[in-house]
């Protein structure tokens, strides 16, 4: 497997050539190295990337949406102009941006991918989740500035390298569209000089040279024919094309004597975090209780769990385990919900139940303030699914009830001996939560994330109780 070096392009400021330093690096670069697999992709919506090196007017499969929903990275990329391969860029990105959180999603997906060479990102001015994923991703980050505020806005690419863990030396500031007209006097005689040594009081390190303001190189965008030009073809006579050759060249040589790169670093990372889950999740399934917590029906076993309608882990996390659908919608309806009747499991209101079930969190607790009472009482809650309470009912525990004429032990003592009473058969601080689960797969809620979930809102729960 061979992984790319990844540079990504980034600055919060607009305007200072982001989109011209990436699509002409990776032309550069392509030029000074013939056999280097070159590919570019932005996640900058105005597709500057695919007008300049789309040679077919046919767009290929697929775009940079397919590397954050599975797509392989290597099925997206499209040969183009000057030898450069790329991604085409897309105009739903904003469609997705309100479902991506994890700044890993991109790396994980570009280490799966046989690019190999040297991957440049274009981002937008704007530091969102693509553009934290272009960080995360990067072997070297080049941030184009052109005045003091845009200096400024490094701080938060410099913050969100220290948040996540990332190595600062990844970044390097580069001085763009820089006015050799502007002189001042004292000791920074220049735009060049002055935007360099505020960088460099500020402790950003800079890439060597900069790129000056050319009128050619602005003109290369706006043509007759609607194309955008390569400083390389058409801005040779400018200093801009030596300053592109120097840029570069100190490109390819950081990805010479960088090792390991940063997307086998982030596969051995991922690999690592899948074994930590993993052993995680197993442990966790260690500890269930094997049975019913109601009825003592045998649910997990061996070759996985039967299917059950209810998780439930008390307070203390002594008790860890599934209940059957039936088992506690009767239990609730019964001695909670009032109902006359023994409810079915094919009963409307059975469906009705368990739909808003989904929703909701529910928690079985002796009544506050009774610890001392001879008659016990339980507390039964519900809540939303943020964890805010919905409603709560409090009963009076009685181990025999009256039925017809018959004495009938309540329900409710097999699931307080197993979970909240103790050896005293008195309930004890603890409370039980309960939520429901897949059918299909109960051991989900046993995966990280849906567990910390569930702990979450344990806790906030636990905040909220009298
Ligand atoms: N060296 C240069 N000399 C003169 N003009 C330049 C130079 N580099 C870029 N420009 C011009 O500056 C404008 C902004 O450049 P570019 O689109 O590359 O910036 P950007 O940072 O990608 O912008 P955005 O943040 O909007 O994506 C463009 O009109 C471009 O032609
Ligand atoms: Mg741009």
């Amino acid at each position: 497997m061979s992984v790319p070096y990844v540079v990504t392009i980034s600055s919060e400021k607009g305007g200072v050539g982001k989109t011209t330093l990436a699509t002409n690096l990776a032309i550069y670069l392509k030029a000074q190295h013939e056999d280097l697999p070159v590919t570019l992709l932005s996640f900058d919506n105005h597709f500057s990337v695919d007008q300049m090196f789309r040679i077919n007017k046919q767009r290929s499969q697929g775009d940079v949406t397919g590397l954050f929903t599975g797509a392989e990275a290597d099925d997206l990329v499209e040969t183009g102009q000057y030898g450069v391969q790329f991604i085409s860029s897309s105009s739903q990105l904003h469609v997705l941006r309100r479902e991506l959180e994890d700044p890993s999603l991109l790396a994980c997906s570009l280490a799966n991918s046989q690019l190999g060479g040297i991957l440049i990102i274009d981002t937008r001015p704007d530091l969102d989740i693509y553009t934290q994923n272009a960080l995360f991703a990067a072997d070297r980050v080049i941030v184009p500035v052109k005045d003091a505020p845009s200096l400024e806005n490094c701080r938060h690419l410099y913050d969100f390298f220290d948040s996540h863990g990332l190595s600062r030396r990844a970044l390097r500031i580069l001085p763009c569209l820089v006015d050799a007209r502007i002189h001042y006097d004292g000791p920074f005689r220049d735009t060049y000089q002055l935007l360099k040594a505020y960088a460099i009081n500020r402790g950003y390190r800079c890439l060597e040279g900069y790129i000056a303001k050319s009128p050619k190189v602005e003109s290369l965008n706006t043509n007759p024919e609607g194309r955008i030009y390569p400083i390389l073809t058409h801005g040779r006579h400018t200093e801009v094309h030596v300053q592109m050759s120097h840029v570069a060249r100190q490109v390819y040589l950081h990805t010479l004597e960088t090792q390991p790169l940063r997307l086998d670093e982030a596969r051995l990372q991922t690999n690592r975090d899948q074994e930590r889950h993993q052993s995680a999740f197993e442990a966790r399934i260690q500890e269930l209780k094997q049975n019913c917590l109601v009825c003592d029906r045998p649910l997990v076993k061996a070759d996985g769990i039967e299917p059950a309608g209810y998780f439930a882990q008390s307070s203390d996390h002594k008790i860890t385990g599934f209940v059957e659908e039936d088992c506690f919608t009767s239990l609730i309806f019964r001695y909670f919900y009032g109902a006359k009747r023994t409810i079915e499991a094919h009963d409307p209101i059975q469906d009705l139940f368990r739909e808003s079930a989904q929703r909701s969190y529910f928690l079985l607790q002796r009544a506050p303030n009774t610890r001392n009472f001879y008659q016990q009482k339980l507390s039964f809650y519900r809540f939303d699914d943020k964890g805010l309470e919905v409603s709560h009912k409090t009963i009076e525990l009685q181990e025999f009830e009256k039925r017809l004429l018959n004495k009938e032990r309540s329900d409710l003592f097999p699931l307080l001996e197993r979970t909240l009473f103790d050896e005293q058969g008195r309930l004890g601080d603890s409370f039980l939560l309960f939520r429901k689960v897949s059918s299909d797969l109960p051991e989900e809620i046993l995966y990280d994330q849906n567990y910390e979930h569930f702990s979450a809102i344990m806790a906030k729960i636990t905040s909220q109780l009298p």
